[in-house]
C-alpha cells in the first residue's frame, strides 16, 4: 500500500512552535518515526509539507494515481479550506484527517473542521500517535475492503 502523508502550514516549525501544544519533535523526526514504526516498515510512503493551500491541492492531484491511502494534517486550513476539502473529495482516495492537538478543546475557530466531512476518520489530540493510529486505520481498511 502506498501512503501519502501531507502536512500543511506551520507544521514545518514543529519542535520550535508552541512545544507545550505540539511537542518538541521536529516534523522530520515525527515522519521518520512513522516510517520506521513496526507498521510503517511494510508500506511505501511519500511525505510532503506545504504552507500553501494550492500547494496542498497540487500534491493531492499529482499523487492521486500513486496514493492508495492518505494521512493529512492540513493545519489551520482544516478549519476553512473548502478547496482542500473538495480536492480530497474529488480524488476519492481513503483519507484520514489528523491533528496533533485536541482541536475540540482549544479556541472556538478550531472546533469546525471542514476537511473531516470528506475523510473516513479524524484523529486528534494524541500528539504523534495520531499519525500511527491513522496508518493502522488505513491498513486495516485495506485488509478488509480491498
Ligand atoms: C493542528 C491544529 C490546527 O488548529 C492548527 O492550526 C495547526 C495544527 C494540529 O495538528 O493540532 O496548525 O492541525
Amino acid at each position: 500500500m502506498n501512503i501519502l502523508v501531507i502536512n500543511g502550514p506551520n507544521l514545518n516549525l514543529l519542535g520550535e512552535r508552541s512545544p507545550n501544544i505540539y511537542g518538541s519533535e521536529t516534523l522530520e523526526e515525527l515522519m521518520m518515526w512513522l516510517e520506521n514504526s513496526t507498521e510503517g516498515k511494510n508500506y511505501k510512503f511519500k511525505f510532503y509539507q506545504s504552507n500553501h493551500e494550492g500547494g496542498i491541492i497540487d500534491i493531492l492531484h499529482d499523487e492521486r494515481q500513486w496514493a492508495q491511502g492518505i494521512i493529512i494534517n492540513a493545519g489551520a486550513y482544516s478549519h476553512y479550506s473548502y478547496a482542500i476539502r473538495d480536492a480530497i473529495e474529488a480524488i476519492n482516495i481513503i483519507t484520514v484527517n489528523v491533528h496533533l492537538s485536541d482541536i475540540t478543546n482549544r479556541e472556538n475557530f478550531r472546533k469546525n473542521d471542514v476537511i473531516s466531512r470528506v475523510c473516513k476518520k479524524t484523529i486528534s489530540g494524541k500528539g504523534r500517535f495520531v499519525y500511527l493510529e491513522a496508518l493502522k486505520f488505513l491498513v486495516g481498511k485495506a485488509n478488509h475492503e480491498w
